[in-house]
């Protein structure tokens, strides 16, 4: 029997997560630990009930305004405490939370073996995504085992003198995630406040990244009002991130516009993923969401000047627009009143995150490493 704890702290993390410990814990030589750290506390939990996960242990660290040396210092502590009294012959982390890298870290001092789920991502700027970016790097710079999502990220990892050996390229475990969810979806209502709103164009939006906190996310809402000025027609759905810093911001500057714009606690992934396939397109700064959208054929207007998701660019359905008002208003405004430009962007159907087996090839790479 060997000993695997899956680290999750953030919403992200548990979405992405969920179907690679729904998958090991099928295999009964396997005892797997869900060890939570609690970077977020109602997202996490959310995004967990939605895959029937509970944690084993959960270290409650959120903090309301938390500092990232507040989340480091507290999940290195925390996460090395629960590994000197429940011994791991590995842990598996995903992603690039602050989550991520401590708990990678942790396991390091104490010479448990590191998978990193969606290893290899890269942006080459330490500053986009921040921190993102160098807690990928840094993650990588630990880990043992390397699940790529894309030949793009194993080709990322083998450039940095990474042994090819330990690199699998397995897909995106966010596509195993959204296809169970498409899967159990046959037959769900529509959310109570999408009814009665078919005819109209939906536009679902998301933001929450630190770079974009302040004058980027005040242009975010600016474009947003011109949007709906040149086309009153249209319905935004914005489920607002818990972060205070973003949704105090997108509360002040949208309120005076009900008719166009629904404000919403986080939906749950279900319904969000219902409120993807319903929108006409969507404007995020997040980077599962391309990865989803792209599975869907859904445009994105993505919100940040660069991805490390070059994928969803080249070979998807996602458009980089940056966080100045003009683009993003021209760019919605396009895709609004040009069908030929919708038409062009969509269609494709590519696949480049994965075909939904990407948490069978973990399973197989982590029970049959190679030497
Ligand atoms: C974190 C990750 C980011 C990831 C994002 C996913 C880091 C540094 N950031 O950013 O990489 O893309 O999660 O959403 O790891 N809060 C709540 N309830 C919750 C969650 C958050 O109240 O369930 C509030 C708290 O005040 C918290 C704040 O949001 O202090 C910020 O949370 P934090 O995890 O530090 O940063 P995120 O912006 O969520
Ligand atoms: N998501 C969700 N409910 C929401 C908003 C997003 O379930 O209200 C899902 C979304 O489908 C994706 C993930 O949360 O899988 C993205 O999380 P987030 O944007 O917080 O983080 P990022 O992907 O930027 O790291």
């Amino acid at each position: 029997m060997r000993n695997i704890a899956c680290v999750v702290g953030t919403r992200p993390e548990a979405i992405k997560m969920a179907p690679v410990i729904l998958e090991l814990r099928k295999d009964p030589e396997l005892c797997v630990t869900v060890l939570a750290t609690g970077q977020h506390t109602d997202m996490l939990r959310q995004a967990l009930d939605d895959f029937g996960i509970s944690a084993d242990f959960n270290l409650n660290i959120m903090r309301d305004r938390q500092t990232l040396d507040h989340i480091m210092a507290s999940v290195l502590q925390g996460v090395g405490e629960i590994l000197d009294a429940n011994p791991q012959d590995m842990i598996l982390v995903h992603g690039d939370t602050s989550t991520t890298f401590a708990a990678s870290l942790a396991g390091f001092y104490r010479h448990v073996k590191i998978g990193h789920v969606e290893a290899g991502l890269r942006s080459r700027n330490l500053a986009l995504p921040f921190p993102e970016e160098a807690n990928r790097v840094l993650t990588d710079s630990i880990a043992d085992m390397f699940f790529a999502p894309t030949k793009g990220a194993a080709e990322n990892l083998i450039r940095e003198g990474k042994p090819e050996s330990q690199i699998y390229i397995t897909g995106n475990t966010v596509i195993d995630a959204l296809y169970d969810i498409l899967r159990r979806w046959k037959g769900m209502d529509a959310p109570e406040y999408l009814r009665g709103i078919e005819e109209r164009p939906l536009i679902l939006m998301t933001a929450h990244r630190r770079e974009s906190w302040g004058e980027p996310l005040m242009n975010i809402c600016s474009a947003v009002r011109d949007v709906i000025r040149e086309r009153p027609d249209v319905l935004f759905l914005i489920p607002m991130h818990k972060n205070p810093t973003v949704r105090d911001v997108i509360r002040e500057e949208l309120k005076d516009f009900p008719g166009n714009v629904i404000l919403t606690e986080p939906l749950n992934y279900p319904e969000f993923v219902y409120a993807m396939s319903k929108s006409t397109f969507i404007l995020s700064d997040s980077g599962g969401v391309q990865e989803e959208a792209t599975a869907i054929d859904k445009p994105v207007l993505i919100m940040r000047t660069v991805s490390e998701r070059p994928e969803a660019i080249t070979e998807g359905t996602c458009i980089l627009v940056g966080t100045e008002r003009e683009n993003i208003r021209n760019e919605a405004l396009r895709i609004l009143n040009e069908p030929e430009y919708m038409a062009a962007i969509v269609g494709k159907n590519r696949k480049p995150f994965g075909d939904g087996t990407a948490s069978a090839k973990i399973h197989e790479a982590v029970s049959y490493p190679r030497l």
